[in-house]
């Protein structure tokens, strides 16, 4: 058999990056062998990615010399970046530039660089529709991914720029579960209001990864856009009411509502609410599922996700 291409996977004991990993192993003849990058392969999660055959190495993406030796003879390199352990933009932009910089310096010959929108380029500093965070970003955790883009360009890295979507898994994870209302009736907040939001399940945004990886050339220099499914706050209620068979009400708060509940990160994600529903016709246009379907024939819908998650949803 031909040798493999070695896939570099950063956050690969992560969502993304666990999801590419995991896609790679189950095609034994698909070409490509993923090295899954850790800053401790002694964790459970590496341990889980060594067993399916994944080569798993140390490295940091803080530290400039280990990204090069995970990156090092790699045909590609999946590049993600943090921001939910920082909350820092700063930092995102300092670990894309050690990553694209990495990617430049040991030859890869096509990264991926999981990005989202730039806010700033529909709703400048300037603009008070929504309010300025962290001295010069809208949304923080967006705004520095997208303006990283040109780091990967200006470094001459050949790149695929892959927007992703909200994961549905933020619903077990990220305190996003239907919680009962005063009534003891099952809310789920979105403040999106009648906006249709893209959404995906975090292992499918991997597994479409691996297909732009298989595609190769075609997809070097473009933005690909993925989604599951693009459903409004009320549409993921009925389908939560449906599956968890009680009901479920969409408690749909204002963006500045949610902007005001306090806790880490409120701000930012209020604002990138009000951006998914003020923008939503750009937003939804970016994220084809078409597009990630082809990438990747597995993708779920989320009634599907919810019928294979149900049990791990957060209801309190
Ligand atoms: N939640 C959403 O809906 C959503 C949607 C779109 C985009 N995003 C973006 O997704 C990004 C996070 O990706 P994810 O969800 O795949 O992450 P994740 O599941 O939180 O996993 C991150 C993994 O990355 C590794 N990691 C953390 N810091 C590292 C470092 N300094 N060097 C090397 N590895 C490091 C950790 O592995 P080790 O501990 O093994 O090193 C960890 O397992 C965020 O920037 C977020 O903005 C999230």
């Amino acid at each position: 058999m031909a040798e493999r291409k070695v896939i570099a996977v950063v956050g690969a004991t992560g969502a993304q990056g666990g999801g590419l990993a995991r896609a790679i192993a189950a095609d034994p003849e698909g070409g490509f062998a993923a090295r899954a990058i850790t800053r401790n392969v002694n964790s459970d999660a590496a341990k889980a990615l060594a067993k399916l055959g994944v080569e798993v190495v140390a490295g940091d993406v803080d530290d400039a010399a280990s990204l090069a030796r995970a990156f090092e003879g790699a045909h590609g390199a999946y590049c993600v970046t943090f921001f939910w352990a920082h909350f820092s933009p700063e930092k995102e932009l300092a670990e894309a530039g050690a990553m694209a910089r990495a990617a430049k310096s040991s030859g890869v010959r096509h990264a991926i660089w999981s990005t989202l929108e730039d806010t700033r380029r529909w709703v400048p500093l300037a603009d008070d529709r929504m309010p300025t965070l962290m001295g010069r970003y809208k949304v923080p955790h967006f705004d520095a991914k997208g303006e990283a883009d040109r780091l990967f360009t200006e470094a001459g890295v050949p790149t695929t720029f892959l927007l992703t979507s909200f994961y549905w898994d933020n619903l077990i994870h990220f305190g996003m579960g239907p919680k009962p209302g005063r009534d003891g009736v099952l809310e789920f907040t979105l403040p999106t209001g009648d906006a249709k939001m893209p959404g995906i399940a975090a292992e499918d945004i991997g597994r479409c990864a691996y297909g732009i990886f298989k595609g190769g050339a075609t997809h070097l220099g473009k933005t690909v856009g993925i989604a599951g499914e693009h459903l409004s706050g009320a549409e993921m209620a009925a389908a939560l009411a449906r599956e968890l068979g009680r009901e479920v009400r969409h408690n749909a708060v204002s963006p500045a509502q949610f902007r005001a509940m306090g806790f880490p990160g409120a701000e930012d994600l209020g604002n990138m609410y009000q951006f998914y529903r003020d923008f939503e016709r750009d937003f939804r246009a970016a994220r084809d599922p078409a597009v990630a379907r082809a990438l990747n024939p597995a993708l779920q819908s989320f009634a599907q996700w919810l019928a294979a998650n149900r049990d791990r949803i957060a209801l309190s």
